[in-house]
């Protein structure tokens, strides 16, 4: 188990100077770490949320889906050139994946330096669990992400490909069932990743009191249920026969 506040303070004032030093420093960086986490985290569930609700439109029919494709490279047109909004929201995207990755690594191998020899006496705790979903979900997450931009926005691992097109290329898609099964997998770790992390990120921001740690758990858990529902709607509506 971490080591709590008190015990981390107790240790501090024990040390002698330099090293009390030295520990302060460290400490602090992890803190900003994880806020760093936090806060690219923050900026990624709002692009999530916001791609969840777009992708609804697809109940609406063909040409709702379409045009809000387009909408979405010719917002701020003319002051801005087309797909220009686009550029940037991809732009602040790709800093937020990369400091939220960067983050990831340096403060797993920051906790493993921490605790060099493994617990020979206990068996693995729930946080080994949790950090260990978390990993392995964020692994899924990115590959995913990658065959997902191939195939939806640049064509190329769809089995249509149709530029413009994206009800089209959605379709044929999820007329197969594999995709649809990569998809269903890659939502569902989604959805672990996201209730795990809303949950630590209360913890990070300061905003978690003894006491209130069910009422953001069960808060975790009801947002990335809705997120995971949102996205899944589409690949199982096609699948079935709803829309198309
Ligand atoms: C499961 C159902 C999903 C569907 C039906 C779907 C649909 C789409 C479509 C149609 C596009 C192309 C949009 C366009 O070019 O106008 C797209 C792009 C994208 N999607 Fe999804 N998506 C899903 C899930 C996800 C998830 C779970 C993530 C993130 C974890 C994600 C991240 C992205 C990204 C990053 C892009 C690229 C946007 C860009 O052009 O810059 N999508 N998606």
């Amino acid at each position: 188990m971490a080591p709590s506040t008190v015990e981390r303070m107790a240790t501090l004032t024990r040390a002698p100077a330099s090293r009390r030093g030295r520990q302060g420093a460290s400490h602090r960086s992890t803190v900003m770490m994880k806020i760093a986490m936090a806060v690219s985290g923050a900026v990624l569930l709002a692009y999530v949320t916001a791609h969840m609700v777009g992708n609804l439109k697809i109940f609406f029919g063909e040409s709702s889906f379409d045009h809000y494709a387009h909408w979405l490279r010719t917002i701020g047109m003319p002051l801005v050139p087309r797909e220009g909004f686009l550029w940037l929201v991809r732009a602040g995207l790709s800093v937020a994946v990369v400091v939220h990755i960067v983050m990831a690594v340096l403060l797993t191998r920051r906790a493993r330096r921490a605790r060099p020899v493994k617990y020979v006496h206990r068996p693995p705790v729930q946080g080994s669990y949790a950090a260990r979903t978390m990993r392995w979900g964020g692994v899924i997450i990115a590959l995913f992400v990658v065959y997902h931009i191939l195939d939806l926005t640049v064509g190329v691992a769809n089995p249509v490909g149709a530029s413009g097109k994206p009800y089209t290329n959605v379709n044929a898609d999820f007329d197969h069932w594999y995709i649809t099964a990569i998809y269903t997998v890659a939502v569902i770790a989604l959805g672990f990743h996201l209730r795990h992390g809303l949950w630590s990120a209360t913890r990070t921001l300061g905003r978690q009191r003894p006491g209130s740690e069910r009422m953001f758990g069960a808060i975790a858990t009801g947002y990335a249920v809705l997120v995971t529902a949102g996205f899944l709607s589409v690949p199982l509506a096609v699948s079935f026969g709803i829309v198309g």
